[in-house]
């Protein structure tokens, strides 16, 4: 079905694993073009709940952007090509259901951006983050001077974008880069531990939560995002179940209706 992602369902929850072992699951046109067809079938598939995505191995998340497609871009053609990465980035972000990286190892430049724009990130111990576009001549395209800064500090960011140090997962813990760091074997299982109890909540409340949120860093007032939101909660059948479900002292049956 995809040519560079590996897809599995258990449970509500679609794992998606970026898949090119022998480039480092590099993100080159193919993985990019699959991602915006998963982000398709996410948002329109009912049976998905939530997602991980991770890479494949146990070395590499994803080691960046595919530097063999940069060799020889126009100016106009290297803006072409981040605003490809940027939309499809976005998406991730502005998903209606929860999208969490399960960050299993190298997560570089526009790794460490794919994994930026996902709702929140999970690290093996193995895991490093980094921006080395410095290396190259280059800065981050797919959004990473901004949700850097957005995630650790101005401070904390700028020293990673130029020097193009990497980071491991306990600095990248420290930093609030990742929520949590374990061994790689449990990388998998606490991502889904974590989406299990969300799935369990009203999907409807949830994607208002990520509209919400990401309304912080938008060009609208968050806190008008947030009472529209909040008004548009009394209009769904879940909010009435939730609280009827309570009132009532029994578990909710949220429909996402
Ligand atoms: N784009 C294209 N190819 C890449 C790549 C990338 N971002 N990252 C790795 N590869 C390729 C290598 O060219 C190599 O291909 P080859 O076997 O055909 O020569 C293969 O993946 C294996 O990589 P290699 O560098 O030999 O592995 P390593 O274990 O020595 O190092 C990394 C792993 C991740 C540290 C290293 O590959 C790296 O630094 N990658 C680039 C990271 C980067 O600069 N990303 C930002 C891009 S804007």
């Amino acid at each position: 079905m995809y040519k560079t992602l590996l897809t599995s369902s258990e449970k509500g929850i679609l794992t998606v694993t970026v898949n090119r072992p022998d480039k480092m699951n590099a993100l080159n046109k193919d993985v990019m073009s699959d991602l915006d067809a998963v982000l398709n079938f996410i948002e329109t598939t009912a049976d998905v709940k939530a997602v991980i995505l991770t890479g494949s191995g146990e070395k590499v998340f994803v080691a960046g952007a595919d530097i063999s497609e940069f060799v020889g871009l126009s100016n106009d053609e290297g803006k072409a090509l981040a605003k490809k990465g940027q939309d499809i980035f976005h998406r991730v972000e502005n998903a209606t259901k929860p999208i969490v990286a399960a960050v299993n190892g190298f997560a570089l430049g526009g790794g460490c951006e794919l994994a930026m724009a996902c709702h929140f990130r999970v690290a093996s111990d193995n895991a490093r983050f980094g921006q080395p576009e410095v290396n190259l001549g280059l800065i981050p395209g797919y959004g990473g001077t901004q949700r850097l800064v957005q995630l650790i500090g101005k401070g904390r960011a700028l020293e990673l974008l130029m020097s193009g140090n990497m980071i491991d997962a306990s600095i990248a813990l420290e930093y609030g880069l990742v929520n949590h760091v374990v061994p790689q074997d449990d990388l998998l299982p606490k991502a889904k531990m974590i989406l299990e109890q969300i799935i369990t909540k009203a999907p409807l409340a949830i994607a208002k939560c990520i509209t919400a949120a990401n309304a912080v860093f938008g060009p609208e007032n968050g806190y008008d995002v947030e009472l529209k939101s909040f008004g548009e909660c009394f209009t769904t059948n879940d909010m009435k179940e939730g609280t009827a479900a309570f009132l009532e002292k029994r578990k909710p049956h949220f429909k996402g209706e």
